[in-house]
């Protein structure tokens, strides 16, 4: 573990999980209870609105977490970023940093606080490494986001330094896997591209159209292995040093579309609205710190984690028209 101190046992603490009904949250939950951790509170956003001081500290009162984890965040595809930068900037910011300020006043010994690729700037060298994190505003669709949970890393940081807080920052690229959101309004890349296209199939239409040129790349993490790693995190980091979760596969947002045509067994045309956003034009990680720090390394292929994906949504689909 890195600072020669010992790995923490989860098992036996009371552990805080806040946005865990979400999508990673409830990825995370499970790896939690598949790892022997009894003692989960899911933070649901209907029982604790964390934009609310009030809502906070009644969670730390009903809780009373020695381990916690936060990723509750309002987040969305590069549309809903750039038709909310306000709501996104002002509810990501206030969550993070009114969650974090009562784990420090209720002495939680353990906090996670996760971040995001879309922090990064826009023309970070690639692979993206930690230590580029600040060199640079990030792309102009995400920044609002991206920021607002930058902020929180500075939070950790500076935690750390004045009251010896084990307090860590994890930034993950997009993640993806079963129970994504599929709202058209707000869903990622991938989420929206599976439900065109099968949408497309089903009306025998011979076309889709997807956002901007498809020359962007970006890398993927399925939700499961992401979840393993910020267990891993948990258990086995404490450090100052932001670390990246990803899996280190470069992809270019044409040939995503391929692959994901065929796992979906769409054959029509894929054109390409150039009007439309292509957000950020590289993203990959350097994973090299997490191997390092916590021993995380991905391990599902992309192809593997679409076809899963895809197979969820299809069962959830025949299952909500039977
Ligand atoms: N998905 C990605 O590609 C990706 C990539 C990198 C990092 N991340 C980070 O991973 C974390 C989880 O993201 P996700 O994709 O799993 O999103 P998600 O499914 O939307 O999960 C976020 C959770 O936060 C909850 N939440 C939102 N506003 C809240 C509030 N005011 N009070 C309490 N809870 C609130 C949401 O509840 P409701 O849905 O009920 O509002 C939801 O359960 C986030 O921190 C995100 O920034 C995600």
């Amino acid at each position: 573990m890195v600072n020669g101190t010992r790995a923490i046992d989860l098992t036996l603490k009371r552990i805080c999980v806040t946005g865990g009904a979400g999508f990673l949250g409830s990825f995370l939950v499970q790896a939690l209870r598949d790892a022997g951790c009894a003692n989960v509170f899911v933070v649901e956003h209907r029982d604790y609105d964390l934009t609310k001081e009030s809502d906070v500290q009644r969670l730390f009162e009903d809780a009373r977490p020695q381990v916690l984890f936060h990723l509750a965040a309002v987040v969305g595809g590069i549309g809903a970023n750039q038709e909310n930068p306000g709501s996104f900037f002002y509810a990501n910011a206030i969550m993070g940093i009114q969650v974090l300020e009562y784990a420090r006043r209720c002495g939680v010994e353990k906090s996670v606080v996760i971040g995001t690729v879309c922090s990064y700037p826009n023309l970070a060298p690639i692979p993206f490494s930690e230590k580029s994190l600040w060199d640079g505003y990030p792309e102009v669709t995400n920044a609002p986001y991206g920021i607002a949970k930058k902020v929180l890393l500075v939070q950790c940081q500076a935690y750390r330094e004045q009251y010896g807080m084990n307090a860590v920052y994890l930034l993950p690229g997009n993640i993806y896997g079963p129970r994504d959101n599929f709202d058209p309004s707000s869903s990622h890349v991938i989420p929206a591209m599976i439900r065109s296209m099968l949408e497309a199939k089903s009306r025998n239409a011979n076309k889709i159209v997807c956002w901007g040129d498809g020359s962007p790349t970006r890398e993927f993490l399925y939700a499961e292995d992401a979840a393993g790693g910020i267990v891993k995190a948990a258990q086995r980091y404490d450090g100052a040093a932001p670390v990246n979760l990803g899996s280190g596969e470069e992809i270019s947002i044409k040939d995503l579309a391929e692959i994901t045509a065929e796992l979906c067994g769409y054959e029509g045309h894929i054109s390409w609205d150039a009007s439309k956003p292509n957000g950020q034009p590289r993203r990959k990680l350097d994973t090299t710190l997490a191997e390092q720090f916590f021993g995380f390394r991905a391990t599902t292929p992309l192809r593997e984690g679409l076809a899963a994906t895809v197979a969820w949504y299809k069962e959830r689909l025949s299952s909500v028209s039977a």
